[in-house]
């Protein structure tokens, strides 16, 4: 009921009155006894209290709203004195119609854009189906070592083809996967241009994971990449620093752990203080006062030599961050599955585009 409502309402703002006969009309649709909105009356006898007391609110919002406007649209054309029609004025504005809203984790992603780019980050894409080299050899993660394993992967199988290329292998064969991690960006970016570079990559990873409040086979993540000459540990601590007073507040606190990825040395996972609690210690930050939001360090000469660029000459740091744990803390929300359910109710409480 609370739909049709809704449905109505719109109906309602969007029906055109500019004649008496459209006013006659409007009269015997919405207005009279047995208008839709009088039907919806006679409809709410049947519920229960507790639902009439819900549905009932909304009901005579609409038959509030219904009665405005046929008030108002009544008074114009008596005071246009015209039997039959009004002029429009066509530079009024128009009732908007709502279609639809940005998704949340569409909002945090413009937000961690919106912040590099003033820092003079560019934005960069790669590909989501990628091949081990650039996803796991190049970052200098070595064959056969855990780490891999630590991204469960998705492999994909190359197409049969009757006549395969030269060079290429057959069907079956997988060095092919869903990526793991946005990072392969940095490798391709290294690879086809020339540092300096300040950039920043965000897209969709996929890992095979069970799905579940707290993990999903796909999510989103944002790499950023800065290497030039002279780049140092405390730039790469400064730039997060920055960012996260601009994407949570003022005074928000980092902290920097000590961590482990093959393709940055040294590396830190970078906390910020929690914004639940304010570091008193809550559920959100498992009473430690602190919630994890990237990955981050200096990139590995290894990875900058794949790359074909002189760690002699240039360096840099990396971070990747992931979507999803940034807009969950930022709106407080407590299950990822909510992000890719589609359920209305959940997505119609973001910022509408009109
Ligand atoms: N690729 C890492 C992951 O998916 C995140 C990451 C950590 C990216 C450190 C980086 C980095 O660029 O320097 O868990």
């Amino acid at each position: 009921m609370e739909e049709r409502i809704k449905s109505l309402e719109d109906q309602i703002n969007s029906f055109l009155i500019t004649s008496k006969d459209d006013l006659e009309q409007y009269r015997l649709q919405f207005i009279s006894k047995k208008g839709v909105v009088g039907l919806l009356f006679d409809e709410l006898k049947s519920l229960t209290p507790d639902q009439k007391k819900l549905v009932g609110k909304s009901l005579n919002e609409l038959k509030k709203l219904s009665e405005e406007k046929f008030k108002s649209a009544q008074d114009i054309l008596d005071s246009a004195g015209s039997e039959k029609s009004i002029d429009l004025d066509l530079t009024l504005p128009v009732t908007p119609n709502k279609t639809g809203s940005l998704h949340p984790l569409n909002l945090t992603r413009y937000r961690i854009i919106e912040i590099f780019e003033r820092l003079g980050f560019n934005v960069e894409d790669g590909p989501e189906i990628e091949d081990d080299w650039h996803n796991f050899t190049a970052l200098n993660f070595p064959e056969n070592h855990p780490a891999r394993e630590m991204q469960d992967t998705f492999f994909v199988e190359r197409p049969v083809r009757l006549e395969s290329m030269p060079g290429e292998q057959s069907g079956g064969n997988s060095d092919m996967l869903l990526r793991t991690h946005t990072s392969n960006v940095q490798i391709r970016l290294m690879k086809d241009r020339k540092p300096p570079f300040r950039a920043i990559m965000p897209g969709r990873v996929y890992r095979n994971e069970a799905i579940s409040a707290r993990a999903h086979c796909f999510f989103h993540q944002v790499e950023g990449l800065y290497v030039d000459k002279n780049v140092g540990f405390s730039d790469l601590k400064q730039t997060l620093y920055h960012f996260a007073k601009e994407m949570f507040g003022k005074e928000t606190k980092i902290r920097l752990r000590p961590s482990f990825f093959p393709f940055t040395e040294p590396s830190a996972e970078i906390d910020i203080s929690c914004l639940i609690c304010h570091g008193k210690g809550c559920n959100v930050c498992k009473y430690s006062g602190w919630v994890e939001i990237a990955g981050s360090g200096m990139v590995h000469p290894n990875v900058l030599r794949n790359c074909g660029i002189d760690p002699e000459e240039y360096t840099g740091f990396a971070f990747g961050m992931g979507i999803e744990r940034i807009t969950m803390l930022r709106y407080s929300i407590n299950d990822l599955r909510l992000f890719s359910e589609n359920d209305l109710r959940f997505l119609k409480q973001f910022k509408q585009v009109i």
